[in-house]
């Protein structure tokens, strides 16, 4: 099992939605399936890697020979991130919503004659942002991934810089692409020096060549 240029490394992926409770029954989520976050996991633990995997409720099962952590809020994400601390690299590829109701009510919301419910928000925290700032036990790579809709090397070499991120790995989810929820993805990977734009393939092999360049950026 655990031969392979990872073997020894401890390395973090987040994946999946998170869903934020609004009352016991309901809750605000994306059409993120955690396929390429999953893909991901997988590849690194073929090459050797201890996977800690955290994972939102996605669509797709998690992969064997990782180690599970299964959370639902943006908050529990960071918990289980923090818990995993410290690791030699870390991925970030799960869509982690932005805000969360700011007081989930403990009962089922209940209609009225009075009107429609009014929700609040709370912004949730920002994970990837949170450990590529870290001054001391910051992973020696930290990934993140962009979904873009338009100028997807501009906004995602800012997006770079804004997070402190060391690769971001960029996508176009405009919808013609067929990207989201589909099982291929064209992405650009954007590092200090620059963008490089892989040719489209599928997610697994994605994931792949970006486990092999994780592993040769952190073993050499
Ligand atoms: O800012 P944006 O959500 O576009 O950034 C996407 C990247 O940041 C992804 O790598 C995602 O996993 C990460 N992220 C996070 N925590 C958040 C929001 C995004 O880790 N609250």
């Amino acid at each position: 099992l655990s031969s392979g240029p990872l073997k020894g490394r401890r390395v973090l992926v987040t994946s999946g939605p998170t869903h934020e409770p609004i009352d016991p029954v309901r809750y605000i989520a994306n059409r993120s399936s955690g396929a390429q976050g999953t893909a991901v996991a997988r590849a690194l633990a073929a090459l050797g890697a201890h996977v800690v995997f955290v994972t939102g409720p996605a669509d797709v099962p998690p992969p064997d020979g990782v180690e599970v952590v299964a959370v639902q809020t943006a908050q529990e994400m960071e918990e289980a991130v923090e818990a995993s601390l410290p690791v030699d690299a870390a991925v970030f590829a799960a869509a982690v919503a932005d805000w969360r109701v700011s007081s989930a009510s403990d009962r089922k919301l209940k209609k009225t004659k009075d009107g429609l419910p009014e929700l609040e928000f709370a912004e949730n925290p920002d994970i990837l942002h949170g450990v590529s700032q870290m001054k001391s036990g910051r992973p020696a790579l930290v990934v993140g991934f962009a979904a873009e809709t338009n100028d997807v090397i501009d906004n995602a070499t800012a997006k770079r810089l804004r997070k402190g991120c060391d690769w971001i790995v960029a996508n176009d989810v405009s919808p013609e692409t067929g990207i989201m929820g589909g099982s291929e993805n064209a992405v650009i990977l954007i590092d200090k020096n620059g963008a490089d734009a892989w040719p489209r393939m599928g997610k697994d092999e994605v994931a792949r060549e970006l486990a092999a360049r994780i592993a040769a950026e952190i073993t050499t």
